[in-house]
């Protein structure tokens, strides 16, 4: 792991001290997204791994995975598709709640976005307790979709070792700041 790419990815990101609410070490990707230079290395160092898995579907989590996945997607001549906040997609949609630290949360999707069989990715910019990713696990699997892998920027040592998720591998570059 002594790619120096990976330590300018990290060093990109900014730690915003309690936000949005005291405790809270916010994982700021304004900055990482607004270096191009750096912002690339995040799409060259996913690109090159996913290439050669047989993927067809690269799903982003609304919103901040939504600056990461469409990237992948092109980068890998799939489709993309967008899982979204509840009430968003004008068509049929699946729904899938999932806990917060605080709360409930829910996410939606197309029915018939992924068709059956299709190898799938699930990409977001975070994976902090874990509770985002096993949902969208669900809702590429209730459609038929194999997860083949979830994929982050940012992920917390715990799960970075863990790297499983619903038993599906969870891929990270860099840890939290
Ligand atoms: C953040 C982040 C992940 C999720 C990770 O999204 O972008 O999607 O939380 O947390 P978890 O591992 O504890 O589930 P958030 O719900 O804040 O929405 P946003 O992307 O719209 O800001």
């Amino acid at each position: 792991e002594g790619d120096p790419r990976l330590k300018a990815i990290s060093d990109a990101i900014t730690v915003v001290p309690h936000f949005p609410k005291p405790g809270i070490m916010f994982q700021d990707i304004t900055t990482l997204v607004s270096n191009h230079k750096v912002f690339k290395h995040t799409v060259e160092i996913f690109v090159d791994r996913f290439r050669d898995m047989d993927i067809s579907v690269v799903a982003g989590v609304e919103a901040r995975g939504f600056m990461f996945a469409p990237s992948k997607a092109l980068g890998i001549r799939t489709k993309f598709i967008p899982l979204r906040k509840p009430g968003q997609l004008p068509g049929e949609v699946i729904a899938e709640a999932y806990e917060l630290e605080y709360g409930k949360d829910c996410l939606e999707m197309h029915v018939g976005a992924v068709e059956s069989g299709e190898r799938a990715l699930v990409i977001d910019d975070l994976v902090a307790t874990g509770g985002t990713l096993p949902a969208t696990i669900r809702l590429l699997e209730r459609n038929g979709g194999e997860v083949v892998e979830c994929a982050c920027v940012i992920g917390l040592p715990a799960l970075k070792e863990r790297r499983l998720l619903n038993g599906k591998p969870l891929y990270v570059l860099v840890e939290p700041r």
